[in-house]
């Protein structure tokens, strides 16, 4: 767990390593000087044989010739860096860091708000998942000092060291197998943030499904071994400024159901709970940071399995909200799951309210790995939209189109949970979520491609993202400050 503090001096900071923002064409500050006058006023020729330029991530280290600090990390921030750039460095940095105890750095100053941003890029930077190596190997980084640093510098990477330990719980929790997240598992750990932070936190459990009217989760359980949770999260400070509901899908693990998925689509299922996972993520953070907005955290937790009992391909459920879905196909679950909570959600009349899922490949198709789709009516999606920016999260907004509403007609009951072909399989999803939110401003986020990373990048790990996290905690902070 990294401490953050300040410094007069790199020679006071006593830090093993110094930590160096390099702008393009290598521009740096006076900590880039102190680095040359060490190594006898020459950086350049070493610089030109490690190919370092200053492009936004790159890293280079030099030892400090038996001197403290022993290394110097430079680190590239890229030509007129933004906040986005300084997490990108810092994340780069940090894990070239993990092994060294103590940072000192000038990397807050790259930027304004740039303290709040090297935090986080060096928290998630170092983050791995390490539970279940038998000699794990976690970072071990201790103390990060800021040259010159105010209270204020401090005071914001503070807040965002919040922030980042709820998208480390976030990741922790999608990384894990399926065999250790059952729904009940989950549910345990919403209540465990509900201890943490004061969050009130209700587990509907098994015997409260149907009385509840949860029909579609309890359809989309029925071929799994282990019962469904329905979780709610209630952070309700005094006088709130607004009301905002997130709902998140929570699978578990989606092996498809009898609509079974290949092979290889399977392998990273385990991640299909991301949007819970954002969802405790975020009611954790926003609660520690006593935001003075009442939130409603929803998560319908479950497996898509294929047992004896499974749901088929034909079969009718009944939403909580009374409107009927025909099952076409059984891998299209995320959409069944999400009308029981978005009409749960629906009912406590929010001011807004926020889906976060991983719902389509089509979106993944018209997207790519790194930008969610986001859909919705009402100011949902501007606002939502606003708030993934200020967070440094990618959004691209997908329309709702009326006419397209003919796509999931059924001829048995009141829509189908897939379209009738598979084009524009993203918004044939969103639609029928629509059907569930009632005339409550609502945004949708299909997070299928960047809640999973193939590759470590930036400040990401390869693994869960815990994306959504922070934009859920920036609307939060929007809806403070109207
Ligand atoms: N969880 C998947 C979507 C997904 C796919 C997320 C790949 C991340 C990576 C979802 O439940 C699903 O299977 N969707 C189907 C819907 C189809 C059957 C209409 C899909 O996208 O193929
Ligand atoms: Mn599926
Ligand atoms: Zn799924």
């Amino acid at each position: 767990m990294i401490e953050f503090g300040s410094t007069r001096s790199i020679e006071e900071s006593g830090a093993d390593a110094l930590l160096v923002p390099v702008r393009a064409e290598r521009v740096w500050d006076e900590s880039g000087d102190w680095v040359a006058e060490r190594l006898g006023g020459d950086l350049s020729a070493f610089l030109d044989a490690a190919d370092f330029t200053g492009k936004l991530g790159q890293v280079v280290m030099v030892p400090g010739a038996g001197r403290v600090p022993i290394l110097s990390v430079l680190v590239g921030l890229g030509e007129a860096p933004d906040a986005e750039a300084v997490r990108c460095a810092a994340g780069a940095a940090g894990r070239a860091l993990h092994r060294v105890r103590s940072v000192a750095t000038t990397l807050h100053t790259a930027v304004v708000g740039g303290g709040a941003a090297a935090a986080l890029g060096l928290i998630l930077g170092q983050y791995s998942f390490e539970r279940h190596r038998s000699e794990p190997k976690p970072a071990t980084t201790e103390l990060v000092q800021f040259i010159r640093a105010d209270d204020e510098v401090l005071a914001s990477a503070e807040k965002a060291r919040v922030v980042a330990e709820a998208v480390v719980l976030a990741r922790d929790l999608i990384n894990e197998a399926p065999i250790h997240k059952a729904p009940e598992v989950l549910a345990q750990a919403a209540r465990d943030i509900g201890e943490r932070t004061g969050v009130r936190v209700r587990v509907y459990g098994e015997d409260e499904m149907a009385a509840e009217r949860f029909g579609c989760l309890i359809g989309v359980n029925a071929g799994a071994a282990n019962p469904p949770r329905m979780v709610e999260m209630w952070y309700e400070p005094e006088n709130p400024k607004a009301f905002l509901a997130f709902v998140g899908k929570g699978i578990v693990f989606d092996s498809g159901g009898l609509s079974i998925k290949p092979a290889a689509a399977m392998e990273t299922m385990k991640t299909d709970m991301s949007g819970a996972a954002a969802v405790f993520g975020a009611v954790q953070a926003i609660a520690t940071l006593g935001l003075p907005v009442k939130v409603l955290g929803i998560t319908p937790l479950t497996e898509n399995m294929p047992g004896g009992s499974a749901l088929r391909p034909g079969d009718v459920l009944r939403a909580r909200n009374g409107k009927t879905i025909e099952v076409l196909n059984t891998d299209a679950e995320g959409r069944l799951v999400l009308a029981d909570g978005l009409s749960l959600a629906a009912e406590a009349k929010p001011d807004l309210i926020v889906d976060v899922a991983t719902l389509t490949g089509a979106c993944m198709i018209a997207l790519g790995e790194e930008i969610a789709g986001i859909f919705g009516t009402g100011s949902g999606t501007d606002r939502v939209q606003q708030a993934a920016e200020a967070a440094g999260e990618r959004v691209w907004p997908l329309p709702l189109p009326d006419d397209y509403r003919k796509k999931i007609d059924s001829d048995v009951a009141d829509m189908r949970n897939t379209g009738n072909n598979r084009y524009g399989g993203a918004i044939s999803a969103a639609l029928l979520l629509r059907e569930f939110v009632d005339d409550i401003p609502w945004a949708h986020l299909d997070i299928a491609g960047p809640a999973r990373a193939s590759e470590a990048r930036c400040y990401e790990a390869k693994g869960g993202t815990g994306f959504g996290v922070r934009t859920l905690v920036a609307l939060a902070e929007l809806a403070a400050t109207p």
